[in-house]
């Protein structure tokens, strides 16, 4: 008895201290009053947020919705407390080395990314409400080029800073659509470098016009003024032809002659009956050679 109270008040004890060290994550002290030297403001939100799209949502979900993956410990809300509880330095830790289901972004995500998250989580922080003006639509401006071969769009974009000069847009989401009869469709979407460039590559065997090319739209994300760049006519390459092997003398298809398929076919059933004829005759032999000797 004495022997069942012991390993069952250590079970308890133990299951205490994991829970415990479930909700502390220690930070060092040198993190904890690290300073973001991401500024906020719009440009680096939205960078923020694409980065979040990419790399966070699939776990922690949209921010204040509370849609996060259900595993343990949870992932938490952007908008929720114990996240918004993180001073920038720790936030930024956490993100650096992870924690059991959290991956770690040390080796995936460039520091000033990493950054740029934090700056995006701090947007959902109250604190910081009303700090930036989300009805302010940036300004943007897209350029575009097709590259060699017709297989690439190569693409530079700038915004607009307070100021009114234009700038790199580092970091920000590009929509490639093709223009239809009813509308775009989105083919895809690349993100632009520290320079503000990006290359598309247009997927060979697109669904062209009927005079063989495609009109593309490209457009900056909904945090811009409505900004579009067209690039018409672009010839794009052909699919990839599923061409048959050279090894093939001969292929059935559809605009083989119909003579030829005749002959091929009589001249195959030909031959297998020849030869199941001579096999007949063979086991014919061997049965009365058989009934012969016995
Ligand atoms: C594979 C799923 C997954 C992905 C992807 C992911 N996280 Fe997490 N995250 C978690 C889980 C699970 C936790 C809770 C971990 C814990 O408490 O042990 C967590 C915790 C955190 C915390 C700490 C919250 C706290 O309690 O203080 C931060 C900050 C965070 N994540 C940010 C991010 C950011 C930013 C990204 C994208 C760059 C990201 N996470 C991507 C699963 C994920």
């Amino acid at each position: 008895m004495k022997k069942i109270i012991i390993i069952i008040t250590a079970i308890i004890l133990i299951s205490v201290q994991e829970s415990r060290s479930a909700i502390d994550w220690q930070v060092p002290d040198s993190y904890i009053t690290m300073e973001n030297p991401v500024t906020f403001n719009n440009v680096n939100v939205r960078a923020g947020r694409d980065l979040w799209d990419r790399n966070c949502k699939s776990c922690h979900g949209d921010p204040g919705k509370f849609n996060a993956l259900s595993l343990v410990p949870p992932p938490p809300d952007a908008t929720a407390e114990v996240m918004q509880a993180n001073t920038d330095g720790a936030m930024f830790y956490k993100i650096t080395y992870g924690r059991g289901a959290m991956p770690q972004f040390e080796t995936t995500l460039p520091a000033d990314d990493r950054w740029k998250v934090v700056t995006f989580i701090r947007r959902f922080d109250p604190r910081n409400e009303g700090l930036l003006t989300d009805e302010e639509l940036l300004k943007g401006k897209i350029y575009a080029l097709v590259g060699s071969e017709n297989s690439t769009i190569d693409i530079v974009a700038e915004v607009q800073d307070k100021t009114g000069q234009l700038q790199k847009l580092a970091g920000s989401t590009i929509y490639v659509m093709a223009r239809k009869t009813f509308g775009n469709l989105l083919v895809g979407s690349v993100s632009t470098d520290s320079e503000g460039r990006a290359t598309f590559n247009i997927p060979a065997g697109m669904r062209t016009k009927s005079d063989g090319t495609v009109d593309f739209v490209l457009t900056l994300g909904d945090d811009f003024e409505p900004t579009v760049f067209a690039i018409s006519g672009v010839q794009v390459k052909e699919p990839e032809p599923f061409s048959a092997p050279p090894r093939v003398l001969w292929s059935t298809n559809d605009r083989t002659q119909v003579w030829l398929l005749f002959t091929y076919f009589a001249a195959l059933i030909g031959a297998w009956s020849t030869i199941g004829y001579i096999v007949l005759q063979i086991v014919k032999i061997r049965k009365l050679s058989q009934k012969n000797q016995g």
